[in-house]
Parts: C-alpha cells; structure tokens; sequence
C-alpha cells in the first residue's frame, strides 16, 4: 500500500484519520497511518492540550490537524456574529427543544472539561483558525495541515513551507481543486457526495478520477464512502495515493461519540443519513433525527449563512447531545454508516484495511492471468 505520499509524510500506510478525537489520531499514527485532528469547535487554548496530550503519547509518529477556513463566509471584521442572529431563528429553535423538552445545559457544563466553545468563538472564522493554526505549528510531530472549505491564504502556506508541514485542502469539485492546485497547495482530497461532514454533490466514484486527472502530478486522496481495504483499493485504483476517511472512526472504543448517538450510529443503515444546512450553513452529510426533519418544516424561518448558522445552533446541539434525547440525537457520518456496525478499535481497522485491500489487489491481479 506504499504510495509516493507515504515517503513524503513518513507514514507506513496512506490511510489518513480526520477525527475530532485525540485518542483516534494517536492510535491511527501509531499503527502506521496518519491521524489528523479536528480543531473546528476548540479555543486556542483547549487546542494546546490535546495537542500537548497527542505529542506526548504518539512518540515519534506524525500527525496533522484539519480547520474550517471557509472562503466565501460573514467576514472577521463584523463585530459582533450573535447580534446578527436573527431574534426569530432563535425564538424557533427554542420552540423545537421545548417541544422535545430537551432540558437547559447545566451551569457547570463548560467547566467539565466540554471541548466546546460559545457563540462567536466557534473555530470557523479565520481569526480563530489562524491562532489555532499558530498553537499547532509549535509542535514537532505536527506534520500536515488541512483546510476544510478553501484554499489556505498564502502567508499561511509560506510559514507551513518553511517548518517542513505540508498542506492539503477538501474538494468537493474538480473547480476547488484546480485552485487549491493553483494556490501552492501540497496535496488534494477529493471527497464525494456520500462522505460524512460538508459534502458536494458529485459522488467519490465520479469526482476522484477528474480531479486525479485535472490535478496531476499532485497527489490525491481519495474520501467520502471509504471504510474498507476493497474501497481503499478502488480509490488507489482511480489514481489516489490514499485515502481520508472520517466515519469509520466514529464507532470505535476511541471516538468521541457520546453512547446515544453512537448506539444509533452503529445501528444505522447506509440509507439514514442527509445532507442538511443545519450544522454551519453550509450542506453537511448526518445521521437523520427528528432534529433534521424539524429543519426542513414549514414553520421553520430557514438556514443562516456561515458562521451564523453554527453560532444560533451551537447550545441546541449541545442540549440535544447532554439530554441524549433518542429521537434527536444526530452525528456527521456518511453513507459507510451502513458498514459500521461493531464497534472495532483504531488499530484493528487499520490493519483489517490492510488485509483486506491486499486481497482485493490481488484478485485484480488474476484477472490479468492468462486461462
Ligand atoms: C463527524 C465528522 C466531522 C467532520 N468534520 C470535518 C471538519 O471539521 N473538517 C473537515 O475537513 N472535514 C470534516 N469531515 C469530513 C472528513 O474530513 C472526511 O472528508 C469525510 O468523513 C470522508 O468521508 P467518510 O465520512 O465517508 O469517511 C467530518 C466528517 C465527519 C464524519
């Protein structure tokens, strides 16, 4: 499974981790991979423990970390994002949590070790992503940085340039990844519609080979609908040099998920997931609740631009996730939800990937044998 991009990050195996859970990133990095952390939702300062955390068990293994730098959204400069909430969005979303009596968070809850942040705070402005971007380059394993929605601006690319990081971005379209090429980027990830998370429209069997192609020599990741060996191997086989997956970790002992929601991810089939505007804004692939549906009834006052769609929903999601309300619990996951259904750890995946994308090379490979 060795691709030119495993030289380059000194990895065993091209299989990348994007988790929001410092467990599934060490655990990933060590057993070969590469674990890529999350940081949309942590403050500066909360970014620098698990980062502390991550450094101090993953040895001398590599890891990256992954931000939500959106290129076309309500600017840094508006003062004030609450003030621009409007007062009917959020008298609505009162209303659904009172009908489910879905209870207030408690007064300490920030104080518990929550890794989450209030209102204007929440990590998809450029000002947070560029402090949590500085906090992570301190880091000696800190080896990638990867950008949600966009290009990275360039004095970003040149600091990262300078202390041997590489950079990669999302593309959901072969448009984004011609950019992110013409931007100076080091590596792509196309991801399809079927991923879990902000997904496009086109799907992963449709979108890789273009962007391969439109891209190339850059490398490519392949993401969206990978928690295989046999997937794995399709994606290297359209011209990936790896794959980034998101889902599959979401059922491991690792994960973050609280237990409702991850009782209901494991249960789930791959026909259980939407893509809605619900969580920033912007359309992003989750398990279906009676939350979601909420969202797209006609008494609802609609969608907000981002930040201000994550910033009015923030203490809703958080309230629905402490109440561990069955019939609204939701989580970002893809269609691979449907192949998640025990709960194996980081390491067993990994090397089940392995195995299982040997096996698939060659049975390939004996279509090539002559009768
Ligand atoms: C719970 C969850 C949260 C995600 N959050 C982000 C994010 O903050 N930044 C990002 O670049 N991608 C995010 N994604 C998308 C992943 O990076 C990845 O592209 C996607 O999960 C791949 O498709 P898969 O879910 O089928 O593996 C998220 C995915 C999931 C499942």
């Amino acid at each position: 499974m060795k691709t030119e991009i495993c030289k380059t990050l000194g990895i065993d195996v091209p299989i990348f981790a994007f988790s929001h859970c410092r467990d599934v990133v060490v655990e990933v990095s060590k057993a070969g991979g590469m674990g890529v952390l999350g940081c949309a939702g942590f403050t500066p300062e909360q970014l620098e423990l698990e980062l502390r955390w991550i450094q101090d068990k993953i040895g001398d293994r590599p890891f990256g970390i992954d931000v939500i730098m959106p290129k076309n959204y309500v600017g840094d400069d508006v003062p004030d994002l609450q003030a621009m909430i409007p007062e009917d969005h959020k008298a609505w979303v009162a209303s659904v949590l009172r009908k489910y009596d879905i209870p207030e968070l408690p007064d300490d809850y920030f104080a518990d070790g929550s890794h989450h942040v209030s209102g204007e705070q929440i990590g998809w402005t450029h000002k947070i992503c560029r402090q949590l971007i500085d906090t992570a380059l301190k880091y000696p394993g800190m080896k990638v940085l990867v950008n949600a929605l966009g290009t990275p601006p360039e004095d970003i690319l040149q600091t990262c340039k300078e202390k041997g990081v590489k950079v990669g971005a999302l593309a959901g379209k072969v448009k984004h990844a011609i950019a992110h090429k013409e931007g100076g980027l080091d590596f792509v990830i196309a991801q399809g519609h079927e991923g879990g998370g902000h997904t496009g429209d086109v799907t992963t069997m449709v979108l890789l080979p273009q962007v391969v192609d439109a891209v190339a020599p850059l490398p490519v990741l392949g993401a969206g609908g990978i928690a295989s060996g046999r997937q794995a191997a399709a994606a290297m086989a359209m011209g990936a040099q790896g794959v980034w997956c998101g889902s599959v970790w979401l059922t491991t002992p690792e994960s973050e998920v609280s237990p409702l929601p991850k009782k209901k991810l494991l249960a789930a089939t791959s026909h259980d997931t939407v893509r809605t505007r619900m969580l920033s804004g912007k359309p992003a692939r989750m398990l279906r609740s009676a939350w979601i549906d909420e969202w797209e009834n006609k008494e609802c006052p609609g969608f907000l631009p981002m930040p201000l769609q994550g910033i009015l929903v923030q203490e809703a999601n958080l309230r629905i996730d402490k109440a561990q309300s069955e019939e609204l619990a939701f989580y970002p996951t893809g269609q691979v939800v449907g192949m998640t259904n025990d709960e194996r750890d980081c390491r067993t995946i990994v090397f089940e990937m392995i195995n299982d994308y040997i096996e698939a090379v060659e049975r390939l490979t004996k279509t090539l044998e002559e009768e």
